[in-house]
């Protein structure tokens, strides 16, 4: 494959940086991931155990404490926020939480990442509401194992969402698929071929290890080196594209005439640690710096206890500074704490 080099801060053009706080790395960090909630209404086999307990209410924040967090976060700079779960279309009130987010001053992008089932009632509000793109999440166009992996889900209904999404204008849109042995790594050629009609861009994800489904997801993964072997095998060769912006975990490729691309998001394999600017913060309430790495810094109780806004500013702004430089995967350093639905992945 060929692989260009990556600099320290990402391989971007430091003249039309965008703004955001730096870490020590000089890296800077202007991509906030918000998990809305921890609920899902799927269970995908690499996500959650089918028996799922998940937080009582009065531990997640309200929909005034994320949004106070959420406007420090754009006064430092954050000009790029994506909204996840669990699942982030069953909050309650999510259309108004994304009017309100929409509206602060200097955002750019306002993303959200969903498994889909929703949309085809929240599309249309969400477009209006100020949502900019959303990611979906589709591992197989095979109805049965769609329903094997996600053990409740509806093929159709996701279907249904994802053209729901592209009538309200939410795009560019993005598919992720996460690719699973046993499951659908015989089905991503299947949906690599969507790109060839539409312009969407298609993400090939490595499974990652999270707590008490680490040990399944290591048993699953498929290296990208094999996605991509086996989609070239039956759709011809993968072109890469120029241009890759370093912060982007997707490298991004194309098949020969296709309108849309196909990306590889290579956690385990090749890690893309060295251009991050993403931090995460948890539905309960806490800054977690780096996906895979347990450490997180609460900023929920604080808020509650009454500390100023100045003061949780600088506790923010020392968390970011010291933000891991990368995951310890390959050391063994599994996160434990959290699963992804708790994170937002
Ligand atoms: N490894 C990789 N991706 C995961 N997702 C959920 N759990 C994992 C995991 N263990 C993906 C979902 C969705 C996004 C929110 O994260 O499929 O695309
Ligand atoms: Fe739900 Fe997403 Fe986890 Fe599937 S991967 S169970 S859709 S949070």
């Amino acid at each position: 494959m060929n692989i260009t080099p990556i600099s320290l801060t990402g391989g971007f053009d430091p003249a039309v940086e965008p703004p955001g706080p730096l870490d020590r790395f000089g890296r800077r960090i202007n991509y906030l991931r918000i998990s809305l909630t921890d609920v899902c209404n799927l269970r995908c086999v690499y996500c959650m155990p089918e028996h799922m307990t998940f937080r009582p209410r009065h531990e997640l924040m309200s929909d005034q404490e994320l949004l106070t967090i959420t406007r420090i976060m754009a006064s430092l700079g954050v000009d790029k926020i994506r909204l996840t779960g669990g699942e982030p279309t069953v909050r309650p009130n999510l259309v108004e939480i994304v009017r309100s987010i929409a509206r602060l001053p200097g955002l750019r992008d306002l993303a959200m990442t969903t498994n889909g089932l929703l949309l085809p009632q929240l599309a249309e509000p969400l477009a209006r509401a100020g949502l900019t793109r959303l990611n979906i999440s589709l591992d197989t166009l095979d109805a049965a194992k769609f329903k094997r992996i996600t053990r409740w889900g509806d093929l159709d209904t996701v279907w249904a969402g994802v053209e729901a999404a592209e009538a309200a204008g939410l795009r560019p849109l993005k598919i992720n698929s996460v690719v699973t042995r046993g499951f659908n790594e015989d089905e991503v050629a299947s949906l690599a071929r969507l790109t060839l009609e539409r312009d969407w861009e298609v993400r090939f994800i490595e499974v990652m290890p999270f707590g008490g489904e680490a040990d399944f997801a290591q048993s699953a993964v498929v290296s990208s080196a094999e996605t991509r072997q086996r989609i070239e095998d039956e759709l011809g060769p993968l072109y890469e594209i120029p241009g890759y912006d370093g912060r982007d975990p997707a490298r991004p490729y194309r098949l020969a005439g296709a309108r849309g691309s196909i990306g590889f998001i290579s956690t385990i394999t090749e890690p893309f640690c060295a251009g991050c600017n993403r931090m995460r913060l948890t539905a309960d309430g806490t800054l977690r710096l780096c996906l895979l790495r347990d450490g997180e810094l609460d900023l929920l109780t604080p808020l509650r206890d009454g500390m100023d806004e100045a003061t949780l500013t600088q506790h923010i702004l020392q968390a970011i500074y010291d933000k891991p430089w990368g995951h310890g995967l390959p050391d063994g350093a599994i996160p434990q704490s959290r699963i992804m639905s708790q994170i937002g992945g």
